[in-house]
């Protein structure tokens, strides 16, 4: 699925350049960005929320894409891969945590994980059958960790910094929409054959396996965010601008489920710890009340065109070609059809790391802890 860039003939030079090239960037960055002597690393798992453009590395179509304009538009000035008009979550808690932005794990060149690396990739989900063969499923996300990462870390590092590295760090998932958005957005038998419950199950107990993975590779901090109300996403509003309620409905079972195994899991693995953000509360808040948030549109999006601007066109690049872009994005909640603007990524940011009212424990608690 990755591609991996090979130096062949001509290319070679090109390729060593570009090497050194990247070498010496890197040690810039490294020598310019003063880290906090004992930094923890962070290691994102998860789908277009946190995509930072692993996708534009695999072969796919558009529809799991965001490298084009006007995606990247206020923050980057650039199109990054990222389903925002700028920066996401995760971008705002690496700065929170001192870190330097945290890479694509595909992103080809030089690789350092020490701050760790972002394996997630829009369209994926906790199950194999979730958009299959076009993105990188959670599976895959813990098998380039533990066989990339961790391999080269423990080598790079010795076994017992590397191990270190791996304990202090903060891992944070954000993944399942896409697994019961596509029980809506396609037709696969085998997700139309099992009952709310048992299909929640399934998607429950693949994330916890992923997890108990990333703890039997030394993980011992984790931050998770529930699943957000995606059928108020423009894209999935009725003909009446109501929301899709049968989403909602998935929702919430997997969020009280997913509640109570990361209590079991807490009480059956040594030294687990863990944040549990409410996205639902926070987002569905948003969404009713956006005035109440500095926004001013919590039904349309900025980037679409049609109905709440929920044709999911953005940037004219997938099939249909009409789009409209609003003025300032930073006004709405909703950047495109079912992703949000970097304005609400800061906010749900902001309350992830200092905790909210609503949430487990804070994200800057999770980095600042240091584990025995
Ligand atoms: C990419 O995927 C398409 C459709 O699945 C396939 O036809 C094509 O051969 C693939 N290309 C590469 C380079 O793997
Ligand atoms: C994970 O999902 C697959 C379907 O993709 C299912 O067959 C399997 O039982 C699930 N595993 C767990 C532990 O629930």
């Amino acid at each position: 699925m990755a591609t991996q860039s090979t130096c062949h003939g001509q290319l070679v030079v090109l390729c060593v350049t570009f090497f050194i090239f990247s070498s010496i960037r890197w040690f810039i960055e490294v020598e310019s960005h003063s880290l906090p002597e004992n930094h923890a690393a962070f290691f994102i798992f998860g789908d277009s929320f946190l995509d930072a453009g692993n996708n534009n590395y695999i072969n796919t179509t558009t529809l799991d894409q965001a490298n084009f304009w006007p995606y990247g538009q206020t923050h980057f000035r650039f199109p990054t891969g990222r389903f925002s008009d700028g920066r996401l979550v995760s971008d705002f808690i690496a700065e929170f945590a001192k870190l330097p932005l945290i890479s694509p794990f595909l992103q080809p060149g030089f690789h350092q994980y020490h701050y760790g690396v972002n394996f997630a990739s829009a369209g994926a989900g906790a199950l194999s059958e979730t958009f299959h063969g076009s993105v990188i499923e959670l599976k895959a996300q813990i098998r380039y960790f533990k066989e990339e990462v961790e391999t080269w870390l423990k080598r790079k590092l010795g076994k017992a910094e590397g191990g270190l590295v791996l304990s202090k760090a903060v891992y944070l998932f954000g993944i399942g929409t896409n697994d019961y958005m596509s029980l809506f957005l396609t037709n696969s038998p085998f997700l139309k054959s099992h009952s709310i419950s048992q299909y929640v199950d399934l998607v429950i107990g693949n994330l916890t396996t992923s997890i108990k993975q990333v703890y039997d590779s030394g993980g011992r901090k984790f931050g998770f965010m529930n699943l957000p109300p995606m059928g108020c996403s423009p894209g999935l509003r009725g003909e009446r601008g109501e929301c899709l309620e049968e989403l909602a409905e998935y929702a919430n079972v997997h969020n009280q489920r997913l509640v109570k195994v990361l209590g079991d899991l807490e009480k059956q693995l040594k030294g687990f710890k863990y944040s549990l953000y409410d996205f639902s509360s926070s987002l569905r808040q948003r969404v009713e009340n956006p005035l109440k948030y500095g926004l001013k549109e919590g039904k349309d999006a900025c980037c679409g065109t049609g109905r709440f601007r929920g044709v999911f066109s953005c940037g004219g690049r997938r099939g249909v070609k009409e789009f409209e872009v609003c003025r300032n994005p930073n006004e709405h909640v909703f950047w495109d059809s079912y992703h949000l603007t970097e304005n609400l990524h800061k906010q749900l940011a902001d309350e992830m790391w200092s905790g909210s009212s609503n949430s487990h424990s804070s994200l800057r608690h999770l980095f600042q802890t240091v584990c025995g």
